[in-house]
């Protein structure tokens, strides 16, 4: 039995960090164990400009213990006022790597998202002449569309047509919850990858919903059926080169979750690659664990896996973790992923010579 896997520090390709007393409590999960992560800009007001976006990368630094390495890498919420010079400039820096496509209503802070991708046309052009992804948060949001089928109904309404129009940006369908979204990237050629978060791996929508309503697993995609769950550690597991680690790890205060109307994210920062790591187990995979959390993301985004490592072992006693951390007054409920996790994170090597933050 294998007890020991030593992976390049991973990346999490999706991540919402939030602000101020809540992104001071958790920025140090996600810099304890991650080299590297794409923030999310869904901060209120959105984060829509390259200032915003260095102003930000700033403050989220300034979190990071000391003696721990983490490159913020950023994003811009594309809105229909959003001009292909901001987003050109943005990339040209180097701080900002990506432009976030929420449709308006579609989740938290999605209000100054875009009613109809025909309004950014002209942005989405520039990005692909100049190589800037495009992450979608792939769900429609008309009133009669199911919730379960809102994914399939992007894809088909608005993926789709968008990929026919702009064969050559690059896009990442975020957080893919369904087989249709797997099987539509397995479809393309070229252009189109997806990250897959740790908790639609681990649980299908009977977690959320049967024997009580149970708002702490209530996330947006919405958890979906057992044969998509499925589908997803399929893909995970696969050595898909398109197909890598976006946890969307997003925390709120525990009072906003457990609410008449509650709020949608799960925070597993804290304790995702032990769970990775017991689910590539369960696949009989660890060995493409680090091509999942440490290499197909950094290559699409034209990197180099870190230099430096992170090592897991695998012990007798389960991982303990607090069920609440505290952020500056509230509480943000763990993710519990339903099982007992054997794998913990051993060693956090800080700085290498080659992976500083000041190298972007
Ligand atoms: O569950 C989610 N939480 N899904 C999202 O798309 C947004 C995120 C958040 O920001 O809370
Ligand atoms: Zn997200």
């Amino acid at each position: 039995m294998q007890t020991e896997l030593i992976l390049p520090r991973p990346d999490d390709m999706h991540l919402h960090l939030r602000d101020g007393d809540m992104m001071r409590a958790v920025t140090p999960y996600s810099s304890r164990d991650f080299a590297r992560a794409i923030i999310m800009p869904n901060l209120v007001p959105p984060v829509t400009t390259l200032e915003a976006a260095t102003a930000y990368r700033d403050r989220i630094l300034a979190a990071v213990p000391k003696g721990q390495d983490f490159r913020p890498m950023m994003t811009l919420y594309l809105t229909e006022t959003t001009t292909p010079d901001e987003v050109a400039a943005a990339f040209a820096s180097g701080i900002v790597k990506a432009v976030k496509l929420y449709p308006a209503g579609a989740t938290t802070n999605s209000d100054s998202g875009v009613k109809d991708v025909r309004n950014v046309m002209h942005v989405l052009e520039k990005m692909s002449e100049i190589g800037m992804p495009l992450l979608v948060h792939g769900e429609v949001t008309s009133a009669e569309i199911d919730i379960f089928d809102r994914e399939a109904v992007f894809i088909d309404r608005v993926l789709e047509p968008l990929r026919r129009a702009l064969p050559d940006l690059r896009i990442v369908m975020e957080h893919v919850t369904t087989k249709d979204g797997v099987d539509y990237v397995r479809s393309a050629d070229s252009g189109l990858a997806a990250t897959l978060t740790t908790h639609h791996l681990v649980l299908n929508r009977n977690a959320l919903l049967a024997g009580g309503i149970r708002p702490h697993y209530y996330c947006l995609p919405v958890l979906k059926r057992e044969r998509h769950r499925l589908a997803l550690r399929d893909a995970a597991v696969s050595g898909d080169a398109r197909f890598f680690l976006g946890t969307d790890s997003a925390p709120h205060a525990r009072s906003a979750k457990e609410s008449p109307c509650g709020c949608a994210g799960m925070f597993t920062a804290i304790n995702t690659m032990p769970i990775l790591a017991s689910v590539f187990e369960q696949e009989g995979q660890l060995d493409r664990l680090a091509d999942f959390t440490s290499k197909h993301g950094a290559g699409f985004y034209g990197l180099e896996p870190t230099a430096a490592r992170l090592r897991l072992v695998k012990r007798a006693e389960p991982l303990d973790w607090p069920a609440q951390i505290d952020a500056g007054g509230d509480e943000v409920t763990v993710f519990d992923p339903g099982f007992p996790v054997y794998w913990h994170v051993a060693d956090q090597p800080g700085a290498t010579e080659e992976q500083s933050h000041e190298d972007i």
